[in-house]
């Protein structure tokens, strides 16, 4: 598209005669959405503008980030700000206060000993970032055997070779597979059939953490760095941790010396309503990563939360000069600061994690009123994030679900993520009851209509 003037916004793009060739879209069957493309111009609170001036109920917080809801006023305050006041500071052998401050910030609220803090700008990063210190501390630490990294089936840890290596989704691999880390193994998943309809964590399942005790009979505890698990499963649709499951693991790892790694990327920042799953469950790993919550998406961020005595080993080990080499250009960026020590604002103010606490029953008793509605095979839910199994279409998997999405958006304004045959659910934790019955009304009946 040829432009006299460069636009300088979206308020600026005639939308009606934008050229949607030239961008790749991540994730996204290309050929069929520039076919019939879903646009976002504007968003608000809990709602989306739509190219075509309609408002669409948010029920995924974007991509299970917005846990404040969108444009708040004191983060976008605070963005353009710092904008104007210091854009870029070099990361590396340079700082700038914002990002100690924000990771003291950070350290306060963090559990235990977790209290040192790596920046990243992705969940992606912060998940590599993660698996790097793990293998620099068993270094440091004088166990250089310990390089094996254990994930999970059916985990997702981003996309990163390392991301992708211990996580456990075979298309995200399968077109790099030659390519992977080694030296990696996986846990059986944590979804159990006895388990369909559980209300809050499942009875069932808490014998699979033992499978860790076979991989360390396998391999041999001292070849082990590191085990990394999301405490709830949710890209892969939303797998609640059966009850005992995170503290056998935990146990385990304790057991044999290995560390144990929080994926938090979706569980941080409120959606079990408190701050962290660490926090919820009661299981401290050794070190967590996040994203999204922690700006309420509004600028990219991701961070690897470290225990203290793994800090000091990494960085005392070394004699003088860099200790750990590794960083990006954009590590602790101060846009990304900002947002982020205005959006802890905003979740301590409005008291957002108590909030998606109290508001926890009435969203499972809602998804729940989807049991016998067509094609629903399971529902799971715990504080304010659900996933609503479907039957698959026969030799169709995902078409079923993503129907129900397309129409949910076209038909009802509301906007849900399906992965798979799995609906999932995790709006803003600020939405109101009336908007809870509103998505699920519309999913129910929406799937009345499809086949
Ligand atoms: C648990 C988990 N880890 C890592 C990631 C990757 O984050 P990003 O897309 O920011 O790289 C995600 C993204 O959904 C995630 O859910």
């Amino acid at each position: 598209m040829t432009h006299t003037t460069a636009p300088v916004s979206a308020a600026d793009i005639d939308v009606a005669s934008l050229s949607l060739e030239e961008l790749w879209m991540p994730f996204t069957a290309n050929r069929a959405f520039k076919r019939a493309p879903r646009l976002l111009v504007e968003a608000k609170g809990m709602y989306y503008t739509a190219a075509d001036g309609r408002r669409i109920l948010d029920g995924t917080a974007g991509l299970w980030c917005v846990n404040a809801g969108h444009c708040r006023e004191p983060i976008a305050h605070a963005i353009a700000e710092q904008a104007a006041r210091l854009d870029y500071a070099p990361g590396f052998q340079m700082g700038h206060p914002l990002e100690f401050e924000l990771a003291s910030r950070l350290a306060e609220l963090l559990p235990g000993d977790l209290d040192h803090v790596f920046f990243a700008n992705s969940g992606s990063e912060a998940v590599d970032s993660a698996l790097k210190i793990a293998l620099a501390y068993w270094q440091a630490k004088g166990e250089p055997s310990r390089t094996r990294l254990i994930g999970r089936l059916r985990g997702y840890h981003g996309v990163g070779f390392g991301g992708i290596s211990v996580g456990g989704i075979d298309t995200n691999k399968k077109q790099f597979a030659a390519q992977l880390l080694h030296n990696v193994d996986h846990l059986p998943h944590t979804h159990d059939a006895r388990n369909t309809f559980a209300r809050g964590q499942p009875e069932h399942g808490r014998e699979l953490a033992n499978e860790l005790e076979v991989l360390v009979q396998r391999y041999g505890a001292s070849t082990i760095a590191a085990v990394i698990i999301e405490p709830v499963a949710g890209s892969t649709g939303v797998l609640i941790p059966p009850k005992g499951y995170l503290e056998r693991l935990r146990e385990i790892c304790t057991r044999h010396g290995i560390l144990l790694i929080f994926d938090e990327v979706i569980t941080g920042f409120g959606r079990l309503g408190a701050p962290f799953a660490a926090d919820y469950f009661g299981v401290q790993p050794d070190l967590m990563t996040v994203a999204k919550g922690i700006t309420n998406a509004s600028v990219p961020m991701g961070a690897v939360f470290v225990r203290r005595g793994i800090y000091e080993t990494v960085v005392n080990a070394t004699e003088q000069g860099i200790e750990f080499f590794h960083g990006y250009t954009y590590s602790g960026h101060p846009l990304a600061c900002a947002a982020a020590l205005a959006t802890l604002g905003l979740y301590r103010e409005e008291g957002l994690f108590e909030r998606a606490a109290s508001l926890a029953p009435y969203f499972e008793d809602a998804v729940h009123s989807l049991r016998g509605a067509p094609h629903v095979v399971d529902v799971r839910s715990l504080g304010i994030v659900a996933g609503i199994e479907l039957e698959s279409r026969p030799a169709k998997p995902g078409a079923r679900a993503f129907e129900a999405f397309t129409r949910c958006f076209s038909d009802e304004n509301v906007l849900i993520r399906t992965t798979g045959d799995i609906i999932a659910l995790s709006p803003p934790l600020n939405v109101e009851k009336e908007q809870i019955d509103e998505i699920v009304g519309s999913i129910k009946s929406v799937l009345e209509r499809v086949d």
